[in-house]
């Protein structure tokens, strides 16, 4: 288990108060789990790639500096980020490469500098510093590369060279590891092949499939032959659903709510929560749904029914709501039956340890709730007072919070706010425009 980052006295300090509604529409930026893969993608082709509505959250930016670093050329204006790559082969970086707070870079980069020759040295944040990277070390190392790590953690040094195909089963569900065994198979000699336990989001596959790469499905297995070329692209990312979830739920507190979100990337192995919205009782509208790049896009308008009903979140669904089950256990104490989460324990690594965080936070606004190594048990029917809210600098936490905040009763202070610009800088503009008081 790992403990979480305190928020420091310098912290930025946000006070939600209660609201009565939540209604507008909105166009969110770009999906950090695309923009990530983009970025790095197209640093690797060959050729120009013009991305335009790119995340505006600082993750995938480390994650276009360090590619800047390994010798792509990066410009950005605003959403629009035009990225001239390498064409297969990336420089040493002069200094380490900075990953911040984000474990996609460092997990996913590692997968494509593997087979670079040279000496790849990773750092970030202290948040980052104690997340797990033996779950990359191991398949990355069967194919041919050396990665010394701090502990299991980072700093990270991988020494890459040629690497081999592998045929590699994934123990745990993440899409950062199976990102770096594609992006590793990629330059390997032979054919790597892949299966997970569950179903992880696909966006590496689409991504490579945008910029040219083949990469086969056969038998639930994923296949990818090394020695394969990219080229450039021009793309517009989908609008993120996990910066969504926060809108949404708060759309569901509240039985006059109407929100509309335009151009939100729906791809299904990321769209589990509009399902779950449905069970709790909230009704989804698909008014208009598109394809980029192997992407679903829409638009949906989103109210909330009579009732808000509870739901048992555990197995296949915990993996593939992760992102979102902070704050979906933010808003359990108000629903009717509450909410359980099981088979969760990954929560627990994320940029902060999200169970502790989640049970420290919802007691601080005077909830019940029951903690587990992989979850928590939170009852509904539940009326929460305002509460001094410590994020952990979890982007997650912070934005999980302020909307439980809008129904409590008196106002909540979010301590380490600013830590939503990880993934949302807007958030805290946008949530006091939608928020009808
Ligand atoms: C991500 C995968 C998930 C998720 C993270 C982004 C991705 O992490 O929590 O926010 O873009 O592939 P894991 O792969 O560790 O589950």
């Amino acid at each position: 288990m790992m403990s979480s980052v305190a928020t420091p006295p310098s912290a930025t300090t946000q006070f939600i108060r209660p609201a009565r509604s939540l209604r507008g529409s909105l166009m969110l930026p770009g999906d950090k789990s695309i923009s990530h893969r983009y970025a790095m993608l197209a640093g690797f082709a060959a050729g120009t790639s013009r991305l335009t509505n790119f995340s505006t959250g600082a993750d995938p930016h480390s994650s276009l500096a360090c590619m800047e670093a390994m010798g792509a050329k990066v410009s950005v204006d605003g959403k629009t980020v035009v990225v001239t790559g390498t064409g297969g082969s990336l420089t040493q970086p002069k200094d380490g490469l900075d990953c911040g707070n984000s474990g996609s870079t460092m997990r996913m980069m590692a997968g494509l500098v593997a087979a670079q020759p040279g000496t790849f040295r990773f750092t970030g944040d202290e948040s980052l510093t104690v997340r797990p990277m033996e779950r990359i070390r191991g398949p990355l190392q069967q194919m041919g590369a050396r990665i010394e790590l701090t502990d299991g953690h980072a700093p990270m040094t991988v020494l890459g060279g040629p690497l081999t195909a592998i045929d590699f089963e994934t123990p745990i569900a993440s899409a950062q590891v199976k990102t770096a065994v594609l992006f590793a198979g990629l330059q390997a000699s032979g054919t790597t092949s892949l299966s997970e336990s569950v179903r992880t989001r696909d966006h590496s596959a689409h991504a490579l499939r945008a910029f040219g790469a083949t990469i086969d499905r056969e038998d639930g297995r994923l296949k990818i032959a090394g020695g394969q070329r990219l080229h450039a692209i021009d793309a517009t990312v989908p609008g993120d659903i996990s910066s969504a979830a926060f809108f949404l739920c708060a759309a569901l507190l509240f039985e006059d709510s109407n929100l509309v979100l335009d151009a939100l990337g729906m791809n299904p192995t990321r769209a589990a929560l509009l399902d779950v919205i449905t069970a709790m009782g909230g009704t989804i509208k698909v008014l208009d749904v598109t394809e980029q790049h192997g992407e679903m896009v829409g638009t949906i308008q989103v109210n909330r029914g009579r009732s808000l009903r509870g739901i048992d979140i555990a197995g296949q669904l915990s993996a593939q709501l992760i992102d979102e089950l902070p704050v979906l256990a933010a808003i359990a104490p108000y629903t009717e039956d509450g909410i359980s989460i099981r088979d969760a324990r990954e929560l627990r690594v994320k940029e902060s340890d999200r169970i502790a965080l989640v049970v420290k936070n919802l007691r601080a606004m005077g909830a019940q709730v029951t903690e587990h190594e992989d979850g928590m048990e939170i009852p509904g029917g539940q009326t929460l007072h305002g509460g001094v809210i410590d994020s952990g600098l979890d982007h997650r936490i912070a934005m999980a919070f302020s909307i439980a905040a809008l129904r409590a009763e008196g106002e909540t202070e979010i301590h380490g706010a600013e830590a939503a610009s990880i993934s949302f800088p807007e958030f805290f503009t946008w949530l006091d425009e939608l928020a009808v008081r």
